[in-house]
C-alpha cells in the first residue's frame, strides 16, 4: 500500500494546528514540509521555529524537505526542531556524501531530492547510505503545478536499480499528484506520494487524505 505524506504547503497556514489534525484524522503517513528560502528556490515558507511548534500537535513523522541553498548549515537546525526524514537537494550541496553522513548522524533518516532535469546517475555513488529518494515531479517552488511526463521514466528506471541493487530506499514522488493521476503514478513503482493542493482543495481533507492512501 502506498504512503501518503500530505505537504501543508497549501494548507491554510491561520490554522495550521487543525489542518495537521485533519491529516491525522485521514491516517496521513507522513507530514511533509517544504522548507524553502527564497534563492535555492524562487519562494519562502518556513524554518526551524515553526517546525518546532507544530512537532507537539501529531506523532507522525515529520518528513522535511529542504529547499535551501547549502543545507548544511542547518541540519542540527532541523534535527533540533524535530524531524524524522531530513531531505537535501543533489544540486544543493557541494559535498552529498558529507551531507547524507551529517543527518544519518543524529539518527535520522536521509533523502536526496532530484529535480525534473537532474539525472539519477547525480546520485549512483549515494544510493548505498540513504533511506529515500524523492523525485521531483514538477520544479521546486510552488504548489500546484502539473506533474512532469518525462519523470514516469525516472520513476521506473530508480525502481529497476533498487531491485538490482537490492537497495533498501523508499522512492517518493513530489509535484502535481492529484487524485486522477495518482494511481498511475504509484504503479511505476512509487512507494509515498507527496500531495499539497490535491489534498488542501478538498472540502473534506480528511476524506482526502484517505482517498489517496487507499488507492
Ligand atoms: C513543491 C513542493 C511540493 C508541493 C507539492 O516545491 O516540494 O511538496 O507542496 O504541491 P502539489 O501537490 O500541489 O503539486
Ligand atoms: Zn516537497
Amino acid at each position: 500500500m502506498v504512503q501518503v505524506s500530505p505537504s501543508i504547503l497549501s494548507a491554510d497556514f491561520g490554522s495550521l494546528k487543525d489542518e495537521i489534525l485533519k491529516l491525522e484524522r485521514g491516517g496521513a503517513d507522513f507530514i511533509h514540509l517544504d522548507v524553502m528560502d527564497g534563492i535555492y528556490v524562487p519562494n519562502i515558507t518556513f524554518g526551524p521555529p515553526v517546525i518546532k511548534k507544530i512537532r507537539g500537535i501529531t506523532d507522525i513523522p515529520f518528513d522535511v524537505h529542504l529547499m535551501v541553498d547549502k543545507p548544511e548549515r542547518y541540519i542540527k537546525n532541523f534535527v533540533d526542531a524535530g524531524a524524522d526524514i531530513i531531505t537535501v537537494h543533489e544540486e544543493s550541496t557541494t559535498h552529498l556524501h558529507r551531507t547524507i553522513e551529517e543527518i544519518k548522524s543524529y539518527g535520522l533518516k536521509a533523502g536526496v531530492a532530484l529535480n525534473p532535469s537532474t539525472p539519477l546517475n547525480n546520485i549512483d555513488y549515494v544510493l548505498d547510505y540513504i533511506d529515500m529518494v524523492l523525485i521531483m515531479t514538477v520544479n521546486p517552488g510552488f504548489g500546484g503545478q502539473k506533474f512532469i511526463g518525462s519523470m514516469e521514466r525516472k520513476i521506473r528506471s530508480l525502481r529497476k536499480t533498487i531491485e538490482d541493487r537490492e537497495l533498501d530506499i523508499l522512492i517518493e514522488v513530489d509535484g502535481g499528484i492529484k487524485l486522477d493521476n495518482a494511481k498511475d503514478i504509484i504503479d511505476y513503482g512509487v512507494d509515498v506520494i507527496v500531495v499539497g493542493s490535491g489534498i488542501f482543495e478538498a472540502e473534506d481533507v480528511s476524506k482526502r487524505t484517505k482517498m489517496f492512501r487507499e488507492l
